[in-house]
């Protein structure tokens, strides 16, 4: 179902943020119909939630019970898991970073804020900023070629001893029908450099990054959750909604296959 990894880093530590930037019109027509991002974004994070029971998976617990810890969520949507968390732990600071901004319809919480950045490129936080820096579905923005550096640049802004987490699903699963298997090879042959299987990767590209420590990975292959099916439809009325957003360029491609 995905693979999630989680690691303290060695290195030095000092901090900074930046400015809100504005934010960009991320509404959509699918089939005449307006739809927003974030209402998908916020069910991909009920989603991942409910898989994984828990909105992290790295022994962080304590972190943001402390006054001044600083938490980064890497590409982080319409900050679904961002403001979730900062409700949660009130006393930590969460920034989360975009390269493009979505209107969200949750209540901002104070502690929380969203910046615009680009992680291929150095992100806009001095090196040994953060405790928790999380990042979570961005096989989609990622090359694969990048990784490597994508994660180097994320523990230069780890602070020593802080906790790096990555949560990516597998892509391509084995048991799909002839209907997703032409629509998700219509959709990689666009996405060129992508990786549809990077989560059984990550592990590899942290060992070898030397600043690293106690690395561990966790994959799910089964849904054990009490509603599993409800998160079954969910997941479908997921996959299908990003596809329809994607359907003009699918149609391409398909009408070619
Ligand atoms: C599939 S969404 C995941 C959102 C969020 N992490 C979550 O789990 O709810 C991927 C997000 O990554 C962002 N993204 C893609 N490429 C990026 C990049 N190079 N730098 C920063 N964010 C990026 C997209 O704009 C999008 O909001």
């Amino acid at each position: 179902m995905g693979c999630k990894i989680s690691k303290n880093n060695q290195s030095n530590g000092v901090n900074s943020a930046s400015d809100n930037l504005s934010k960009e019109n991320t509404s959509k027509f699918v089939d005449g119909r307006k739809y927003q991002q974030a209402d998908r974004l916020d069910l991909q994070h009920y989603i991942q939630k409910n898989i994984w029971q828990n909105n992290f998976f790295a022994p962080v617990g304590h972190l943001p019970e402390q006054e001044g810890t600083k938490v980064l969520d890497v590409g982080t949507g319409a900050g679904s898991w961002l403001f979730e968390m900062a409700a949660d732990y009130p006393k930590a600071k969460f920034i989360g970073i975009d390269i493009s901004l979505i209107d969200s319809f949750q209540t901002k919480p104070s502690n929380a804020e969203i910046i615009k950045g680009n992680v291929l490129e150095r992100l806009p936080f001095d090196d040994n900023t953060y405790d928790y820096v999380f990042q979570r579905i961005l096989y989609v923005g990622i090359p694969e070629n990048k990784w490597p550096s994508v994660i180097n640049e994320l523990i230069r802004v780890l602070k020593p001893d802080g906790y790096l987490e990555l949560l990516e699903p597998d892509f391509k699963p084995n048991n799909m029908g002839p209907a997703t298997t032409k629509i998700t090879d219509a959709n990689n042959s666009f996405e060129r450099g992508l990786d549809s299987n990077i989560c059984y990767k990550l592990q590899n590209y942290l060992e070898e990054n030397k600043q690293l420590y106690d690395v561990h990975c966790e994959i799910k292959k089964e849904l054990d959750a009490e509603n599993e099916e409800e998160l079954r439809k969910l997941s479908s009325e997921n996959f299908t909604t990003a596809v329809m957003t994607l359907k003009p360029k699918l149609a391409s491609i398909m009408n070619g296959i």
